[in-house]
């Protein structure tokens, strides 16, 4: 799996793909594999003696097709003992396939790599207003600040220095805590991190080459893990800034939670990878642990769950109760893009607060362009001559490389002391303003191109710089043109707050449908991923890059990697207010309770085309932390409801019995379970068809958490299509009580075939409102 940033997604790609080609001709002929062998049934406790045991029985298991037990431990690098059955194993082609077969086994599947997918958050999100006061109707009063509840993240490590995870005033460790610090030397712990661990077999194996001892260690070498880790639970942190902006007090979403990281993504710094074996045993562990939260902010393309690290692991994690939080890819706007879609966790996608770092450019007819930056002031406060960065092309590059501002493509003679303009796209946004600084410029304009439209972000850029949208690009150039003697000025940035419209879809966030299971809408959510403050890891600098010799302790990033942590931190305090509630529980009260308008009280927006987002962007809405501690009613699922979802999805018995060893009978023939009555607190419905007047009836079931009393069903049926709910009310006499419903949804002789529709249920007591999208889509062609 891999770590995701935007910035470097098709750099990333690229240099993947240059690696891929490399190791196949390396190592042709074996390769790291996963074999799936299902869960295990230990009794509440699991001895040493458990795990012996199983390690026993991997390695005869594989010593049957190996031919020898010496061959068998010398092929498996990880045997997953205590929650996850399998092992990681070198092996051959044939052997892998061989072993695949076998009626033991669900799956056995490649070791791939992950990507790895950034503090006014909190008052956007109303936990705290805009003085940083927590009012009594704040989740965080309520929930104590989600006092010791414990977050884990699955990324880079952590940078154990930072204020945001200081011990200074917490209690002692919760007694349920069986994990550790694992190089204590290098990684300490205290009261607030409580745990420390890495994983890198599966990286070793996938890169075929040792890592050097000096990385035996959680240490966050890239910022990423830091900054995920205390977005979730970080502490309270006055003074906290980017090189001197957005200062404020940075915190998590449970800023009282006890947090633990587990290292599962290695270096290079920006181009990390995480691997599905090393993923699988830092879950195995975890549960294991007592971590009540899992914050994974990495994904790679979808894949089916049986042959992903995280759909897997977070399976095993939800049954013992653990709530698992995935980023959904930043691989927007294209369509289908979403990944971690499996249905046992929470899929976040990412948009923008209302807070801008804005910084300007001022030409001398009077015209101003808003953008977005993070960087210093110009030395002067007047006009500087304006050029586009091909009119400063070296003799020896290609217009289209200097118009980008790649490296060695600008001339110094032309550039010097001049404001550039260029062009978003291929290289990094910071390496263009670093190779403006390199020829002299005096500052950069970073025009976005058709593709980026209008996402702007903030960057710590090496020169006075700013980011503009696309149209904004398209007007300068019209201004450049007009004159033979173009000047321009770039106000410094200064910290917007509040900006309207906000929150918007960022372009980057992948989106739906869902290619794996399109019956499910991901993702789920949404929340602040665009210029997150968080804190960060010193060993490398705000932009990533090696020449940038800067260091902060706290840097913006963005990224579905910065949303997810947000829910994970939001999750914490909702476990700390409702112990009893199960993961579906959590995730239905975060979802039915989001909303989807902006700040303008108008449909939200998205940021790349500033056309109305959809549920493929947003799923059920921007989260509401306070209205999700009290939703009414919950669509709730049991692990039962999750192995019939399983059947459905053609698992056979056999399978089912591997997966969850505790005895599980698939819906028989005759009532065989429908994939569209699963208890999904959204509702998607990807086959329905006018031509052959196709009707789908699905079923579900709302249970009370708040107060008894009578719900009543409001309906905005989405285009062309017949909605009807039986029945219309549901009373509930007790808190518990479950009640069942029915939507039929018929498709009108005038439904445009192949296009998406989108409408909404509400189930409403005129006090909570239980708000479910209604995505009517046709199966996305290939
Ligand atoms: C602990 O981590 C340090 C790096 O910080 C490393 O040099 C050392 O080898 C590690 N120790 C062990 C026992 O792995
Ligand atoms: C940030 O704010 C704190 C207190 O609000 C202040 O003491 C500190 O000097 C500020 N730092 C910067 C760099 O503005
Ligand atoms: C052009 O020449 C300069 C200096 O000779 C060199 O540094 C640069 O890499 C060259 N650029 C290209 C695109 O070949
Ligand atoms: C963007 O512009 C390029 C050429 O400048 C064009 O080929 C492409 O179709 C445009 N893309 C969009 C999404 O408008
Ligand atoms: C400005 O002039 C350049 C170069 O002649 C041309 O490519 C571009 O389309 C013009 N842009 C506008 C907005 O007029
Ligand atoms: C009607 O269309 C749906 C969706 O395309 C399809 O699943 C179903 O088989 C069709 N039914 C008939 C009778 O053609
Ligand atoms: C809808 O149903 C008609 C008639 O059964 C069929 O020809 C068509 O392929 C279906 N459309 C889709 C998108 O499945």
């Amino acid at each position: 799996m891999t770590i995701m940033f935007s910035s470097k997604v098709s750099n990333l790609l690229l240099l993947l793909f240059i690696s891929f080609l490399a190791f196949q001709q390396v190592l042709a002929l074996k390769q790291s594999y996963i074999v799936y062998l299902g869960g295990h049934s230990h009794g509440p406790e699991i001895t040493l003696d458990d795990l012996q045991r199983v390690t026993d029985s991997h390695h005869d298991f594989l010593a049957s097709f190996l031919g020898s037990k010496e061959h068998a431990k010398d092929a498996i690098f990880y045997s997953y003992q205590r929650h996850i059955n399998g092992f990681a194993a070198i092996l051959e082609e044939e052997d892998a396939s061989k072993i695949a077969k076998h009626p033991d086994v669900i799956s056995v599947f490649l070791n791939r790599g992950k990507k790895l997918h950034t503090t006014h958050s909190w008052d956007f999100l109303m936990l705290e207003n805009r003085n940083g006061v927590v009012n009594r109707k704040s989740l965080w009063r309520k929930a104590n600040f989600g006092k010791d509840v414990i977050i884990a993240t699955l990324d880079t490590g952590v940078w154990p220095e930072s204020r945001s995870f200081s011990g200074k005033g917490f209690g002692p460790i919760p007694s349920k805590w069986k994990g550790v610090c694992e190089n204590a030397t290098s990684v300490p712990c205290n009261r607030k991190l409580i745990g420390t661990r890495y994983f890198n077999k599966g990286y070793v194996a996938l890169r075929g080459k040792p890592l050097p001892p000096s990385l035996n260690t959680a240490r966050d070498h890239v910022g990423h893990g830091t900054h995920t880790l205390s977005t979730a639970g970080g502490n309270f942190v006055a003074g906290a800034n980017v090189l001197g902006v957005a200062n404020g007090t940075a915190k998590g979403g449970s800023p009282k939670a006890r947090v633990a990281a587990y290292k599962v993504c290695w270096p290079p710094v920006g181009l990390s990878e995480c691997a599905d074996a090393d993923i699988l045993q830092a879950f195995d562990v975890a549960i294991d642990d007592g971590v009540d939260v899992i914050s994974v902010s990495l994904g790679g393309e979808p894949l089916p769950y049986y042959e992903d690290g995280i759909a897997i692991g977070s399976f095993h994690a939800l049954q013992k109760n653990v709530v698992v939080v995935c980023s959904a890819g930043n691989s927007g706007p294209i369509p289908g893009t979403v990944s971690n879609v499996a249905p046992w966790f929470i899929t976040v996608g990412a948009s923008t607060m209302d807070r801008q770092f804005q910084a300007s450019v001022q030409l001398p007819n009077h015209l101003i362009l808003k953008g977005a930056s993070l960087s210093q002031a110009l030395p002067e406060k007047k006009f500087y001559p304006l050029i586009r960065a091909d009119q400063a092309k070296a003799s020896n590059a290609s217009i289209h490389d200097a118009k980008l501002c790649i490296g060695g493509t600008l001339d110094k003679r032309k550039a010097e002391g001049k404001i550039l303009v260029c062009l978003r796209g291929e290289n990094d946004r910071v390496d263009k303003g670093y190779q403006a600084a390199m020829v002299g410029a005096a500052g950069m304009i970073l025009a976005n191109d058709n593709t980026t439209g209008n996402e702007i972000i903030a960057d710590p850029h090496f020169l006075p710089a700013v980011q503009i949208t696309y149209k904004d690009g398209l007007k300068l150039f019209a201004y450049m043109n007009s004159t033979i003697d173009p000047k321009g000025y770039i106000q410094p940035p200064e910290t917007i707050v509040p900006v309207k419209p906000a929150p918007m879809m960022a372009a980057f966030s992948s989106r739906g449908p869902n290619i794996i299971a399109p019956h499910i809408l991901k993702p789920d959510i949404t929340a602040p991923g665009v210029n997150v403050l968080a804190a960060y890891s010193e060993e490398v600098s705000p932009t990533d890059e090696d020449y940038d010799k800067r260091r902060t302790l706290f840097n913006t990033l963005s990224g579905t990697s910065m949303s997810c942590p947000h829910i994970s931190g939001i999750v914490g305090l909702l476990k700390t207010l409702h112990p009893d509630w199960s993961p579906a529980a959590i995730r239905s009260a975060i979802m039915t309770t989001a909303r989807s308008r902006d700040n303008t009280v108008k449909p939200m927006l998205d940021s790349f085309d500033y056309k109305r987002a959809t549920p493929f962007g947003y799923g059920s809405g921007h989260v509401r932390p306070n209205r999700a501690a009290d939703p009414g009613l919950v669509y709730d699922l049991t692990v039962k409801d999750h192995l019939d979802f399983l059947c459905a999805m053609g698992y056979n018995q056999k399978e089912i019995g591997l997966l969850y060893p505790y005895g599980h009978k698939c819906p028989g023939p005759h009532k065989k379970f429908n994939l569209a009555d699963f208890n999904y607190p959204s509702i998607s419905v990807p086959d329905l068809n006018a031509t052959n007047n196709t009707q789908v009836t699905l079923t579900r079931r709302l249970k009370n958490v708040g107060t008894p009393g009578t719900y009543f069903a409001h309906i905005r049926k989405p285009a062309g299509v017949w909605v009807t709910v039986d029945p219309p009310t549901l009373t509930f006499e007790k808190i518990g009580q479950e009640k069942s419903f029915k939507l039929t949804l018929k498709a009108k002789a005038h439904m445009h075939v192949g296009s998406d529709k989108f409408g909404e249920l509400t189930w409403s007591d005129g006090h909570h409102y239980v708000r479910s999208p209604i995505v009517v889509a046709a199966p996305l062609l290939p």
